[in-house]
């Protein structure tokens, strides 16, 4: 993929296809690391599944068989230098605390290392896709902190849903607001 800030959209929705109400989305990035995770409390995958879902060809789509999420998340981690991780605990297994959490580290010194990208953008479009989940975004890099939670903004919001374009314009203001508090660049598209 072109922007890792679209591995992370097709990650967190994932989370959404598995019925979550609550995903969390963090970067954390220490020196030359880059860590992705997106944790999800939804239906969860049973261990021989989990097992082979980081090979293109484990899916539950019915369009096409071939499943290229996960593997490529992992594949351009791997690619880096990085690492992958995933964990999962199916409803069926324990009915209060299911879900999934992937992640993966990238050295963003590598020669492969794929841009972060617009993740602004990412949030926002997710946000405004599944208005009634609770997204938390985190991006960490060394002490400075960008951080959303919508339940925050629900609280403040009240009746207006966060899907609304003005509502969804000021999420990304926001953003951008914090990231050039805390003396950070602005995620954007090509970085
Ligand atoms: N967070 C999750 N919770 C539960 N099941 C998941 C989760 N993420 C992935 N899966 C399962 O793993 C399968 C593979 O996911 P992956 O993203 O690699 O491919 P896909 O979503 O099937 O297709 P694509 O991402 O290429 O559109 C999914 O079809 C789904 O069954
Ligand atoms: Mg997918």
């Amino acid at each position: 993929m072109k922007e890792l800030s679209l591995n992370i959209l097709d990650i967190a929705k994932n989370s959404v296809k598995a019925g979550a109400t609550e995903i969390t989305v963090a970067l954390t990035e220490t020196g030359d690391a880059l860590d992705i995770e997106i944790a999800d409390n939804g239906c969860g995958m049973k261990p021989d599944f989990l097992a082979a879902v980081t090979d293109p060809f484990t899916t539950t789509r019915t369009t096409r068989s071939v499943g290229l999420g996960i593997p490529f998340f992992k594949m351009e981690s791997e690619m880096t230098g990085g690492t992958f991780r995933i964990e999962s605990t199916h409803e069926e297994d324990d009915p209060v605390s299911h879900g999934t959490v992937i992640g993966a580290t990238f050295m963003k010194g590598h020669i492969d290392f794929i841009p972060l990208g617009d993740v602004i953008s990412t949030v926002t479009v997710l946000i405004q896709g599944d208005d009634q989940i609770r997204w938390v975004f985190r991006h960490r890099v060394g002490e400075k902190e960008v951080f959303l939670d919508t339940d925050e903004l629900k609280a403040v919001l009240g009746d207006v849903p966060l899907s609304e374009p003005e509502v969804v314009a000021w999420i990304g203001d926001y953003l951008k607001e914090q990231y050039e508090d805390a003396g950070l660049p602005v995620p954007a598209s090509g970085v």
